[in-house]
């Protein structure tokens, strides 16, 4: 900004009145008044027409100059009330971070994650490493490396989805898969659990949806025997049904993947429809174990005579019904919100 345009009268006039300016409305209304389409500038630029080209010349000159000072000043003017602005709204707006939207709505748990999280904790309190799978498999890890051959009638009992459009893959039946699928990738000694979604092409009711959760253990260790899978299982039922009273019982059963196979029965009482665990001379089924069949270790490339081990198989749905008393598993997806705020616990 040269003297010679500070002397213009348009200048010596609006100078003060940009730089008194306060608001950027009224700014914007002298933006205009001097530099809009009809503004004073404009009609100054009007006036070269009758000029002689000497004139013309220097007076264009003249004009130009002053518009770009304008605007300049305008410019300045505009960007120290925007800072101004800003300013005083940060003053203003202070947003207390601590406090929480609306207390009532905040999330929940779910009882499921729950009772997944307590198994994980209490299983890694102990060594146990977590595993996880993929949900689609295929027949190889679900069945055959487990021993259950194609002919094997427990093939029929699994009620498999299989792919359409992938052969011979399908959705994990169990998460057993998480022996082979960990023991091809790691070496003995191991000690590992997995929890995760399985599927079966089953009923819809009160104790059957197509899909559900379920554990697996699996101990390989030299030296491992029934005993260990025993001390194990019912140390872990204590815990998580809550009673150190709890009695159990080991029932031969059959399972193509272990040898000696068994299910593990807890006591319990049936009075009017009432479940209770830990009292009484009932029996309540609650999981399969045993020792790994030696044609599931060699299928996984490990020596039998070298490691032995157990594993464990439990329906994380059915240990939740069973500790929490809910009649019907459906509960557990209706997403009724009554049942969430329940049973689903702050987090
Ligand atoms: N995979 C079995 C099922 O889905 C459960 C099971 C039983 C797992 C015995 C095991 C086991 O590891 O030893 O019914």
């Amino acid at each position: 900004m040269t003297d010679v345009y500070l002397k213009h009268p348009l200048l010596s006039e609006w100078q003060p009145k940009i730089r008194d300016c306060q608001n950027l409305q009224s700014l914007e209304e002298i933006r205009i008044h001097l530099l809009g389409k009809t503004g004073l500038i404009t009609i100054e630029l009007k006036t070269l027409g009758q000029m002689a080209p000497d004139e013309r010349k220097s007076k264009g000159a003249e004009i130009n100059a002053l518009r770009d000072c304008l605007s300049e000043l305008i410019n300045i003017q505009k960007d120290e009330l925007q800072k101004k602005a800003l300013e005083l709204r940060l003053q203003e707006e202070t947003i207390d971070i601590t406090l929480s939207p609306r207390p009532e709505k905040t999330g929940r748990l779910h009882l499921l994650t729950q009772v997944m999280s307590d198994i994980q904790s209490y299983f890694s309190d102990l060594g146990f490493q977590m595993v996880e799978g993929p949900e689609i498999d295929d027949e190889y890890h679900n069945f055959d490396a487990l021993n259950i051959p194609s002919h094997h009638p427990a093939r029929q009992n699994h009620d498999t989805f299989y792919l359409k459009d992938r052969p011979s893959h399908l959705l994990r039946t169990h998460t057993s898969t998480a022996q082979i699928r960990t023991l091809t990738k790691q070496k003995p000694p191991l000690r590992i659990i997995s929890i995760g979604r399985v599927y079966r092409s089953d009923a819809l009711d009160a104790t059957h949806t197509p899909m559900f959760h379920q554990l697996e253990g699996l101990v390989l260790e030299p030296n491992i025997n029934i005993g260990h899978l025993r001390g194990c299982l019912t140390d872990f039922c204590k815990h998580f049904f809550g009673s150190s009273e709890i009695k159990s019982r080991f029932r031969p059963s059959f399972f193509p993947f272990t040898e000696p196979s068994a299910e593990l029965d807890i006591n319990c009482s049936r009075e009017n429809g009432q479940l209770k665990i830990g009292t009484g001379d009932n029996w309540l089924e609650i999981l399969g174990c045993g020792m790994v069949h030696p044609t599931v270790l060699k299928n996984c490339g490990i020596d039998p005579n070298e490691f032995q081990g157990f594993a464990f198989g439990a329906g994380v749905e059915r240990f939740t019904m069973i500790k929490y008393g809910l009649p019907d598993i459906r509960a557990l997806y209706d997403s009724d919100e009554r049942w969430l705020n329940h049973y689903g616990t702050r987090y």
